[in-house]
This record gives structure tokens, sequence and C-alpha cells, in this order.
């Protein structure tokens, strides 16, 4: 049976990271940060509440990404290890990984947190995620030879509060009071709130025999681009005029943009892989493992309305 205690989480100062430490620390773990050496996040008591810096709490290490050796030192009485680290830096895992090996490391849990990217593979959204296929792959492999050493990869879809903010997840035009709708609109999707995935990483060191080498699917809610109108237009008692957009037009956006290497191709390909009619990319109960985890589902109509008056739009 295998107990995890100690936890280093690398990168985790960006959007997703502070969500997963602080849902670390509420779990009882010890965490420690792992940042880049240059980097300018701490944890500076004064600013420990503010963006970017890290509780308290926390242990902080500077640790050059590209030194097996420090960050086999970083690792060292790890349990766990835990990476957020941002798009950019998928690639520079593999000496991460390698480290954490090396250092006696149980579990080392990949930055994914998105589509599912054990299902894309080939496909044009896939081509641009290969980076993170690589990295499960290179774990795969690892675990085969490796005696103690396991992962657990977690796709949960898109960051519900974190996109309703910055975007209103594409469906949702605050300024207007429109909505833009891709297909039907019927079509589910799977979504998480930051502080979902934080309670479902804890989720996942808390049961690590049950979650070890296995690549995972959690979710806040499963929900359809209709169901998130109709949420809104009830908390705000207005009804919100649709645009409606064709699933084939943006997949096809999407690919004369990477044909011309412009990889902001992405949002087009989620946007179709996510709502496309018959996309078949949401998260149904039978193969989510919130259960597996204990991790209950939220409640979609208060994430609206807690979002909307956030917003100042209720
Ligand atoms: N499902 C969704 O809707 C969704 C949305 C956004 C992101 N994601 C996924 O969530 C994960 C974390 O994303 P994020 O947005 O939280 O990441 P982020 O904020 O872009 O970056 C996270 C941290 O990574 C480190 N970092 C940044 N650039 C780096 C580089 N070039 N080399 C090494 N380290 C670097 C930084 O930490 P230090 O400065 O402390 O070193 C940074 O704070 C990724 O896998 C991303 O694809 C999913």
């Amino acid at each position: 049976m295998v107990s995890i205690k100690t936890v280093a989480v690398l990168g985790g100062s960006g959007n997703l990271g502070p969500a997963i430490i602080t849902e670390l620390l509420s779990a009882g773990f010890s965490v420690t940060g792992i940042t880049r050496e240059g980097s300018t996040t701490t944890n500076s008591t004064a600013a420990a509440a503010a963006a970017h810096k890290f509780p308290d709490a926390v242990t902080v290490k500077s640790v050059d990404y590209g030194s097996f050796d420090a960050l086999k030192a970083a690792f060292a009485n790890q349990d766990a290890v835990v990476s957020v680290v941002g798009t950019a830096a998928i690639g520079a895992q593999q000496v991460a990984i390698d480290a954490a090996v090396a250092a006696g490391v149980k579990r080392f849990i990949p930055s994914e947190f998105g589509i599912h990217t054990r299902k894309v593979r080939g496909t044009p959204i896939g081509k641009i995620l290969a980076g993170k296929i690589a990295v499960v792959d290179s774990l795969q492999a690892i675990v085969k030879e490796t005696e103690g050493f396991s992962w657990t990869g977690l796709s949960t879809g898109l960051f519900f509060d974190w996109g309703l903010h910055f975007s209103g997840l594409g469906v949702i035009n605050l300024k207007d009071k429109t909505a833009t709708v891709i297909d039907s609109g019927d079509e589910k999707w799977q979504a998480s709130t930051l502080a979902q995935v934080g309670r479902a990483v804890a989720g996942i060191l808390k049961h690590p025999d049950e979650t070890a080498n296995k690549y995972l699917a959690t979710a806040s809610f499963n929900l359809s681009q209709n169901e998130l109108i109709q949420l809104v237009e009830e908390l705000t008692g207005s009804k919100w005029p649709v645009t409606r957009v064709a699933s084939a037009d943006l997949q096809k956006a999407g690919e004369e943009k990477l044909a011309a290497g412009d990889y902001r191709a992405f949002v087009d390909f989620l946007r179709a892989h996510n709502s496309a009619d018959g996309a078949g990319n949401g998260l149904p109960e039978e193969e989510s493992a919130n259960k597996l985890i204990g991790l209950p589902y939220e409640d979609l109509r208060a994430s609206v309305e807690a979002w909307l008056k956030l917003e100042g739009a209720l």
C-alpha cells in the first residue's frame, strides 16, 4: 500500500497552480513549490496571499529545470511530483520525470489538465498537443521498467470559472448580452472549476493505489452550451440572442491556421472538439473518475450565479 504525504509542485505559480496548492494543503499534504531559477515567484511573507505568490506553508525551491542533478536534489524525500507547468514548458518535464525516478518519487502527475490527450493522437488538435502525448507515452514506458514509480494523468475538460471570466467560454458574451452557439448547442462537454481540479489532484494522491498508472478524467459538470445559456437567461431574467457557428467552419479555420504554422488554431479545434454535434467528448458519469477518488460534482446553477455576481451582471 503506497502512502503519499510530501508533494512537490512544479510551476505552481500560474493560472492553475495556486488552486492545486491550496487544495493539497487543505487535504493535509506537505507541499514544496518548485519554481524556475530566475522566476520572481517566492513566498515572501507580506505578500503571501497575492497572486503568483506561494502561501507561507509552502517550502519554495528555485531550481534550474534543465539540470537533472538540481531537480533530483529538489525531489529528495518527496513522495509525489505534480507538474502544472505551462505550455512552453511541457517538453521540459522529461528531465523532471527522470530526476523524479532517480530521487525515489512514487507518483508523477504530468501537466495535462484539459482534454483527454490519450484520445486525440494523430488528429489536428493532437498534433498541437504532441508534447503532452509524448510525456504520457514516456511515463507509460518508464513504469514498465521502474519498481516503485508510478504516474497518473488527469483530464479535467475546460477550466469553467477561469474560462467564463476570460471569454465566457466562447458561449456567453456578457458585454453585449448575446450568446454564440456551435451547431445545435446540445452536445455535452466536460468542465471543471480550478478548485475542483485542485481537489481532484488531492483525491488522486489520497487514493494512490486505485489511481496508479492510469489516465483519469474528472469534472465539476458535464454540460451543453444550451444548458449554460438557459441558466444565464433564467438568472438574469432576459433573453440572450444567439449567433450560430458551424463546427465544420471552425475545424476548417483551424486547419488553415495550423498549415500556416499558427498555433492559435488550438482554440478553433478545441471549440469544435467540445461542442460539435456528435463529438462525444463530454464526460458521462460512467466514464468519470469522480467516484473513484471521492470527488463530488458541483452545482452548475450556483457556479454560474457566482460568476454573474462576480462580473457585476446580477
Ligand atoms: N483546461 C483548460 O481550460 C486549461 C486552461 C489553461 C491551461 N490548461 C492546462 O493547465 C496546465 C497549467 O497551465 P497554466 O495556465 O496554469 O500554466 P501557466 O500559468 O502558463 O504556467 C505555469 C507555470 O509554469 C512555469 N513556466 C512558465 N513558462 C515556463 C517555461 N518556459 N519553462 C519552465 N516553466 C515555465 C511558471 O512557473 P515559475 O515562474 O514559478 O517557474 C508558471 O507560473 C497546462 O497543462 C495547461 O495546458 C488547461
